[in-house]
């Protein structure tokens, strides 16, 4: 991280002197699935955006969900230099009875097959296309 803002710091509970220079996975959440933070790489070294629903680990331990708008960072001949992510505060209710269950569904799909690597990359190659068809549908509003 390059810069972190103070509702981030605040929420997370570490100080921006904490977080400058760590790795975005300081705050990984066990609940979120590998293969979202794959797509969300993905997308963005491609040059695209993604609005994704993250829940993350705050310093004493406990989670806050975002939703997070998370594109490139371009010089000015359109090189990308870096990534920025905007996060708001998602609905209740989205996160309950959609994310959570997709989520949980994501997560068994890989502890299914935990030493079989084709079948893990099949099953991402799976749930990539089923996210992205829910994500779409999801962040329609947003
Ligand atoms: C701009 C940006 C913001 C990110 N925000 C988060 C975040 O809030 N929480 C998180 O766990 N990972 C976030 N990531 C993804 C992490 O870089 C990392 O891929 C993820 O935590 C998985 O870590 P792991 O591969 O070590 O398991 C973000 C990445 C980028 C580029």
């Amino acid at each position: 991280m390059t810069y972190t803002n103070d509702v981030f710091s605040r929420i997370a509970g570490y100080s921006a002197r904490e977080l400058k220079g760590q790795p975005h996975n300081i705050i990984r959440h066990p609940q979120m699935p590998r293969s979202v933070f794959a797509l969300l790489w993905q997308t963005i070294q491609a040059g695209g955006e993604i609005f994704a629903y993250v829940i993350n680990r705050c310093k004493n331990g406990d989670h806050y969900w975002v939703i997070a708008h998370v594109s490139a960072s371009r010089d000015r001949s359109g090189e990308i230099i870096g990534y920025h992510s905007a996060r708001r505060v998602p609905e209740r209710s989205i996160v309950d009875e959609k994310i959570i269950p997709l989520y949980d569904l994501l997560l068994s799909e890989k502890n299914k097959y935990p030493n079989r690597k084709p079948h893990i990359f099949h099953n991402t190659e799976q749930t990539f296309q089923n996210m992205e068809y829910c994500y779409r549908d999801i962040v329609h509003n947003y």
